[in-house]
């Protein structure tokens, strides 16, 4: 017995030649949030499926509150409630009329549903639209009434595949303050996430790609992995700007990010007059180039380009 709610023992999973997830390990603990994070392919959906029973791994073994998700799949899907990447919402059905189909899915007893939907909809401030047809919510409202419907049997654990993507900035903001509250009250949370902002909510962070865990640590920890110095310039046109920059030996590589670059060196000092130099040459102006420190992001990108 342990006191993890998710243990996972070399689990391997291919699709014909594609090898989806390759030996992988990882183990969660009771009431923490986790993130796992990977760009598109990395085998995020492969391995939360897995998890919630609903596909077999070719090898290893996977415990969820100590149960085998293999052999004891029942047991296991009355204590998880997992949101899949399109979770299917009934459009016809309203709010309310959703929340009461995953119920009586979930088995939940006649006595307890009402009260446990009201709580929901209250919870997840989805009271003023309960009678609203699911079709005419928006996009971040949807989301929280899949998770709604996620929670409706009270899981233990929560694993959910990608729930903020194409959910705006705000109702993303509010979806992970949903999430927090659901952590103080015990629950264990196994996210899933392209968007690296977010999982520096989580208590730790996996890096998944090509089906593997580069590292896992706590949000704060991670950009102490990174191995260079890194310089930040601020301005416009810097597209342009990346590909004047471009065939400089001293920089090591070159990311954008909205209104930023960030080059990765070995000692900024040195580089930074030169970069200084070349934009008087060319004419070039930008509002600031400094040194900074690095992010979790910046640091991810280094672990899967090395
Ligand atoms: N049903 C499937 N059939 C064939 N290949 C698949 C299938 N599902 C996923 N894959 C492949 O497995 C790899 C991992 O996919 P997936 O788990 O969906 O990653 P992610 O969710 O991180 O984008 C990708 O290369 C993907 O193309
Ligand atoms: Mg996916």
């Amino acid at each position: 017995m342990t006191e993890n709610i998710i243990t996972i023992n070399n689990i391997s999973k291919s699709y014909k030649d594609i090898l989806a997830l390759n030996k992988l390990n990882l183990e969660v603990k009771k009431g923490e949030m986790f993130g796992l994070i990977g760009p598109d392919g990395a085998g995020k959906t492969t391995l939360t499926r897995i998890l919630a029973t609903l596909l077999l791994p070719d090898s290893g073994i996977c415990y969820i509150d100590n149960f085998n998700v293999v052999k004891e799949f029942r047991k296991v899907r009355k204590i998880i409630g997992y949101m899949p990447e399109r979770f299917s919402l009934y459009p016809d059905l309203t709010v309310k009329e959703n929340l009461r189909f995953f119920a009586d899915l979930f088995n939940v007893k006649t006595k307890v549903k009402e009260k446990r939907l009201k709580e929901l909809l209250k919870f997840n401030r989805l009271e003023p639209f309960q009678n609203r047809k699911t079709q005419e919510l928006s996009g971040g409202m949807k989301q929280k009434l899949a998770l709604s419907c996620t929670l409706i049997h009270t899981p233990r654990l929560l694993i959910l595949d990608e729930p903020t993507t194409g959910v705006d900035p705000l109702s993303r903001r509010e979806f992970w303050a949903i999430l927090n509250t659901l952590k103080n009250m015990g629950v264990s949370i196994f996210i899933t996430t392209p968007y690296l902002s977010e999982a520096e909510n989580c208590d730790r962070i996996g890096l998944l790609h090509n089906g593997q865990i580069l590292t896992i640590d706590t949000p704060d920890k991670i950009p102490l992995l990174f191995s260079h110095e890194l310089i930040e310039i601020k301005g416009e046109n810097l597209f342009e700007v990346s590909r004047k920059l471009k065939n400089i030996d001293s920089i090591i590589d070159i990311q954008i990010f909205g209104d930023k670059l960030h080059l990765t060196v070995e000692k900024a000092e040195k580089v930074i007059p030169l970069i200084n130099g070349i934009f008087k040459k060319l004419n070039i102006k930008i509002s600031e180039v400094n040194q900074v420190n690095p992010g979790i992001e910046d640091t991810f990108i280094e672990l899967i380009k090395s």
